[in-house]
């Protein structure tokens, strides 16, 4: 199995699952154009994202981690009109992108972008008494994903999805001699999530365009799994 592989794969998927969406497209232009890493999600796993929350009636939603918006324009897809997303991004520079393709895709009146690490943020978000989320969607660097965990946790309530992605990397998370900070952290997570009887979880590998990643699902039982 080879790189190539997976990505022909995803584009025989692609073409024939995924919808072309002018504003999605522009949001990938926008942000390649603007030089930044070209780690969002691939559009076969965007879509999956809007049907995780389009299949719960998702109408709030937090991201950790907002690149220049295209994983944040396939979850507010799925909003309602009435419904909100906040998401949590440290780099200005990336959060003015986004705020750029949000508005382009039609969604600006849903999406709010807040600038900040998101340790930072995210006890300001919770100090400030937002209502719970129904789905929370982790994508930012790896190192304190215990933690973002934890925080989407606190701001769930009994049924909400949370959705953590690139919990494989390419298999460093079960390859002792790999001892990245993100990679312990990832661990560290995994033991922590192990151990966490408040949600019912499970993890999936994948191969695609971007590679051998994967990710995991949980949904908060409040211990009854
Ligand atoms: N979800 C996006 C990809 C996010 S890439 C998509 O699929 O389209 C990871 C993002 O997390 C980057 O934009 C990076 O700047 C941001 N990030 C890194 N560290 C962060 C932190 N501590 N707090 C918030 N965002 C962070
Ligand atoms: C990286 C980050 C991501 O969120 C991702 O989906 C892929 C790669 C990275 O930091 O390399
Ligand atoms: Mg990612």
């Amino acid at each position: 199995m080879t790189q190539q592989l997976w990505t022909d794969v995803d584009r025989y998927l692609t073409d024939r699952l995924v919808a072309s969406d002018p504003a999605l497209d522009t949001a990938l232009r926008t942000s390649a154009e603007a030089g930044l890493p070209e780690i969002n999600v691939a559009p076969n796993q965007g879509k999956l994202l809007y049907l995780l929350a389009l299949a719960s009636g998702a109408e709030r939603i937090l991201e950790i981690g907002t690149l220049g918006g295209y994983s944040t324009i396939w979850l507010g897809r799925a909003l309602p009109p009435d419904g909100k997303l906040v998401t949590l991004e440290a780099d200005a520079r990336h959060a003015e992108i986004a705020r750029f393709n949000i508005a382009a895709a039609g969604l600006a009146d849903r999406i709010e972008v807040i600038v900040g690490p998101a340790l930072e943020t995210l006890p300001e978000l919770a100090a400030r008494g937002e209502p719970p989320f129904d789905l929370s969607f982790i994508d930012a660097d790896q190192a304190p994903t215990a933690e973002y965990f934890a925080w989407s946790l606190r701001l769930s309530h009994l049924g909400s999805l949370i959705i953590v992605d690139n919990v494989v990397r390419a298999g460093g998370v079960a390859d002792d001699d790999n001892t990245e900070p993100r990679v312990l952290g990832m661990r560290r997570f995994f033991d922590e999530l192990a151990a966490e009887e408040r949600v019912a979880a499970t993890a999936v590998q994948t191969v695609g365009s971007k590679g051998h990643d994967g990710f995991v699902l949980a949904v908060v039982t409040g211990g009854a799994n």
